[in-house]
């Protein structure tokens, strides 16, 4: 299944499902790193790695529709049929969510729907709880809301700062995404009634 990857920063989970990728029975194929922001270092690692990167400035476009017309432009010109979301960091018109409806996929760090948002290992930590963790989930139009794919649990240990707990879930978030692209591009995963349904390989 021919796979976007859109991102805005350090794109450490776009190179989690770029190497997963790489495995000959990996039912994704990556054929597009895209990137809101020029300067995002994940574009550097993937361009050094001779993989087809596009920078999209938004700064560039004087409206969310043109922007995204651009966007969209770039999608089908990769024969994109799946788009997955790495720390990328503008939100979508209800247009754009729509036509990528159940084939959009995002990942966040924390246990939705708790700590929906920016700043979660902050709030996390705030509210004294004990299992952090991230999502895997389809993209609708309210920000990090949307059918669960995947979801992993760390501990949250005493001692911890935003920085430990973010780099706990950061490892996890690693092994979720491949985890979970390969669910929903082999098809094993798929939404029902606002809910995924796992089918498990026999
Ligand atoms: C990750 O924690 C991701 O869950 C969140 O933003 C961060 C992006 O990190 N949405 P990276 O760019 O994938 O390294």
């Amino acid at each position: 299944v021919r796979t976007a990857i859109l991102i805005s920063g350090r794109g450490s989970n776009m190179q989690s499902l770029v190497e997963a990728a790489q495995a000959d029975d990996y039912p994704a194929e990556i054929v597009l790193i895209a990137s809101n922001r020029p300067d995002a270092a994940g574009l550097d690692w993937a361009k050094a790695r001779g993989l087809p990167t596009l920078a999209i400035d938004h700064k560039k476009y004087k409206t969310r529709d043109v922007f995204e017309a651009a966007l969209q432009d770039a999608l089908a010109a990769a024969g994109t049929e799946l788009v997955a979301l790495a720390g990328f960091m503008r939100l979508m018109t209800s247009d754009f969510v729509e036509h990528w409806r159940d084939r959009m996929i995002n990942i966040h760090p924390s246990l939705l729907p708790s700590f929906k948002g920016l700043h979660t290992h902050e709030r996390a930590l705030a509210a004294g709880v004990k299992i952090a963790g991230c999502t895997v989930h389809f993209v609708r139009t309210e920000m990090d809301e949307g059918p669960i794919i995947g979801q992993a649990a760390v501990p949250v240990l005493s001692g911890d700062d935003p920085a430990t707990l973010a780099a706990r879930v950061l490892a996890a978030e690693h092994r979720l995404y491949p985890a979970s692209l390969k669910l929903v591009a082999s098809g094993l995963a798929r939404v029902e009634g606002e809910k995924v349904i796992t089918l498990h390989e026999s």
